[in-house]
């Protein structure tokens, strides 16, 4: 798993890549590339890159098709951008970058992981299958390109120290 703070500037082409091809704009979800290098500045913000044949921390040659970004807090974490690219999702991709990344915090003693998703995201389901539910609904949140408004939706994860 590659852990930020990022000191390598490749890996942050390598999620600006995946941002530009994942987010449908009309949500308004990506975030540009000053926006990431500057939260990789903070600390306790990390990141993990999975490539397109499922390993995690690829080699710079391999071709990336994901990532997660990461804060946390004490024993408290929040997966701030979740994307796999569309080319590669649909084959256990996300599950596993998900799965990897539950397991790292798992073992850096974190016991809460959040995410804000807008809902009726398909991503929802495999949120789901990993155990987070819903905690708390943010109504006409997130507003679209097109001017409606979603409402969000807070989820958690307890993580059970393993
Ligand atoms: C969410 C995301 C990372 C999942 O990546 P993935 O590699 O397709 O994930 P997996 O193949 O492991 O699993 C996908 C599962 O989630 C569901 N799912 C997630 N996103 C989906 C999508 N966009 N369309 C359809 N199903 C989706 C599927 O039902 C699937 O479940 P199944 O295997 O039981 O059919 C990817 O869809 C994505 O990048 N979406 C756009 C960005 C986004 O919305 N990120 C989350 C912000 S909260």
């Amino acid at each position: 798993m590659t852990l930020g703070p990022a000191d390598n500037g490749d890996d942050l082409d390598r999620i600006m890549e995946v941002m530009a091809g994942s987010f449908a704009p009309e949500y308004g979800e990506a975030w540009n590339r000053r926006q990431v290098s500057d939260s990789l500045l903070l600390a306790g913000t990390r990141y993990c890159l999975i490539g397109a044949d499922g390993s995690l921390a690829p080699p710079g040659e391999d071709p990336v098709a994901g990532f997660a970004l990461l804060r946390s807090m004490f024993d408290e974490e929040e997966l701030l951008l979740f994307a796999v690219l569309p080319q590669y999702r649909g084959k256990g991709l996300g599950a596993a970058l998900l799965g990897a990344v539950i397991a790292d915090a798992n073992a850096r003693g974190i016991s809460r992981l959040f995410l804000e998703m807008r809902r009726n995201n398909p991503a929802g389901k495999l949120y789901a299958r990993f155990g987070f539910r819903t905690i708390g609904i943010r109504p006409r949140y997130y507003r679209l390109a097109s001017g409606e408004r979603l409402d969000a939706l807070s989820q958690e994860l307890i993580i059970t120290a393993k």
